[in-house]
């Protein structure tokens, strides 16, 4: 089992993150539990959780609908409410089992509960596992923005085991590798390079693949927890990729986040090699290997149109100035502000 140190907590990697996640119950003293979960992580994860966690056998179970559209303010009032009608006080724990939206919305309805209560995230998709469970980013989205209501708020301790990755679609694989994709283009070259032998869903979502991402992540959230500076890093193809992904629920279509990121990273690399952050060479190596994995998505006029709306509202943004994390060579990261919607239209364009 990979242990490694954040902040304030430990994150555990592997089978064994079930013992870490005992010894944890039995250090810390909880007046009572509750797990929040999915129908998918109710019927796929929670019982398996059960049967390595005895002190959970007792925990209350909340279980929301699944689905980026439920990862609202509603949803949040219907725990708050479940939280205070059983009787949750500032000593009960909060255990987020399941994706990215159940691990923030359950970290946000924890930070917020009585201005505060413990929370672990046990993450269930690859893209919890090196994203979204760790680096104690909260929220949910409004108005069809996403992430537009959060707190920065750690969790107690992050426990991955890659057992739950079983029962995971291809899709839903290739869905937290894009996150595992953009890491390596930010951070490590070498990883990058390794990375590009990978070609079947089963090899992106090693323990291996799972703990070098973590480890990265975490390295720049330590030194940036607020985003000040370098953790705006991680947000590279996130400014038109989660656009895009807003834009694209707003109309219905099936889009995960990850396949986003994916064409976000496409424009914005060629946004890196317009501005020379990156070389030609660098910029066809990511698009043949991201090409090779991911399927182009359409974007219609219509959701060009709502995609830019959204670009303003990013929160990298500082006024009307706009502002890009883009790989500075692969595997090194640039801040590129002042960005014209000219330049964006065009990537948009010849994407
Ligand atoms: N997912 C980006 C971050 O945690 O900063």
């Amino acid at each position: 089992m990979a242990t490694i140190k954040s902040t304030s907590y430990s994150i555990y990697i592997g089978d064994k993150s079930f013992d870490a996640l005992n010894n944890f119950l039995s250090k810390n003293k909880y007046s009572s539990y509750y797990i929040i979960c999915d129908e998918h992580t109710f019927e796929f994860c929670l019982s398996t959780l059960l049967f390595h966690i005895p002190k959970l056998n007792d925990a209350e179970i909340i279980e929301l609908e699944s689905g980026e559209d439920k990862k609202t303010l509603e949803t949040c009032l219907q725990v708050w409410g479940a939280l205070t009608d059983t009787g949750a006080d500032k000593k009960s724990l909060i255990i987020n089992l399941g994706g990215g939206v159940i691990t923030d919305l359950g970290g946000f309805v924890a930070s917020t509960f009585k201005r505060g209560i413990d929370f672990i995230n046990i993450p269930t998709t690859l893209l919890s596992m090196v994203d979204a469970s760790v680096g104690g980013k909260t929220g949910v989205d409004f108005e069809g923005i996403k992430n537009h209501i959060g707190t920065t708020c750690e969790p107690k301790a992050v426990f991955i085991n890659p057992l739950f990755l079983e029962t995971l679609s291809e899709r839903q694989i290739k869905n937290g590798y894009a996150e595992v994709i953009k890491i390596a283009l930010i951070a490590d070259a070498k990883f990058w390079q390794e990375l590009k032998k990978l070609k079947h869903a089963k090899e992106f979502c090693t323990e291996k693949i799972i703990t070098k991402s973590v480890e990265l992540k975490n390295a720049i959230v330590k030194k940036d927890l607020y985003e000040m500076d370098l953790r705006k890093s991680l947000n590279f193809g996130h400014s038109i990729g989660h656009a895009l992904e807003s834009a694209l629920l707003k109309f219905n279509k099936d889009i995960l986040h990850g396949e986003a990121i994916v064409a976000g990273m496409i424009m914005e690399a060629e946004l890196a090699k317009i501005l020379k952050k990156i070389s030609q060479k660098e910029y066809k190596e990511i698009i043949k290997y991201t090409t090779s994995i991911y399927k182009k998505i359409k974007i219609t006029k219509e959701i060009e149109a709502q995609l830019l709306k959204y670009i303003i509202h990013d929160k990298k943004n500082e006024a009307a100035n706009l502002c890009f994390a883009l790989p500075n060579n692969i595997g090194h990261y640039n801040l590129a502000c002042g960005i014209q919607m000219d330049l964006i239209k065009k990537v948009l364009s010849n994407y």
